[in-house]
């Protein structure tokens, strides 16, 4: 079994890539860890695993390239179907296990239920790696319905949801709300950087991101 996070979001395009470059930053001092994108779509556009190397300044041994890269930018289900190809979670999940000397962070498509072949979701492979789960989530309005309903999905799976992180203007009553309503904790609040930079983000991750340090353990 791996160790490490499973890094989701309520919708793509919300911050997981930006925010697990902020674990590296946060946690690389304390232990060996390695960031893994096991399925990317419309990779002409978006290489996710390149952007993570950017931001967090990452050696190349802190990044895992195996996985299933796809061209079109469609849900990996239909991006595979068009390349003539079939996500096997079997596959990903022994792409898992070649790197059990690090704490993995595992960066997903989309969010929980992006379908990735003709019966499995990402929360099939969320499951099947059984990895504790940081959901990504906007900090502005409709956040608090698309939060709750993620962490619905994934207790309903019996998955550990590891925290929550928002991302965008400060918005204290959402970030209440989702705690409240979600019984979770909030473990950072990333705002909109600009520029968004290595040396910002790090500044951030380091005085900013689970400064409890409630994640220290999933690495171990
Ligand atoms: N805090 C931030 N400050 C500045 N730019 C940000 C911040 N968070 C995200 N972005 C930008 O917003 C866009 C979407 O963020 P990101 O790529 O992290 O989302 P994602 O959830 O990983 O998307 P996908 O589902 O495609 O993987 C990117 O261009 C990213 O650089
Ligand atoms: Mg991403």
């Amino acid at each position: 079994m791996p160790r490490g996070l499973f890094v989701t979001g309520t919708d793509t395009g919300v911050g997981k890539t930006v925010v697990s470059a902020a674990l590296l930053h946060r946690y690389r001092h304390q232990a060996r860890l390695r960031y893994w994108k096991p399925v990317q779509t419309g990779i002409e556009e978006d290489d996710d695993t390149a952007a993570v190397a950017a931001l967090a300044a990452c050696a190349p041994g802190e990044i895992v390239r195996e996985g299933v890269r796809l061209p079109r930018p469609l849900s990996p289900h239909a991006a595979a179907a068009l390349a003539g190809v079939t996500i096997e979670t079997t596959a990903l999940l022994a792409a898992a296990a070649r790197h059990a000397d690090a704490g993995l962070v595992i960066e997903g498509a989309g969010g929980v239920l992006v379908p990735l072949n003709g019966t499995d979701t990402m929360a099939t492979l969320m499951t099947r790696l059984g990895l504790p789960v940081l959901v990504v989530a906007r900090s502005s309005l409709g956040t608090i319905n698309h939060t709750l309903l993620t962490l619905d999905a994934l207790r309903a799976r019996q998955l550990a949801v590891a925290g929550v992180v928002m991302v965008g203007a400060r918005n204290e009553s959402n970030r209440a709300a989702i705690e409240h309503y979600g019984g979770t904790t909030v473990l950072g609040e990333l705002p909109w950087l600009d520029p968004l930079t290595p040396a910002a983000l790090e500044v951030w991750a380091t005085s900013r991101l689970d400064p409890g340090g409630l994640l220290g353990s999933v690495w171990a």
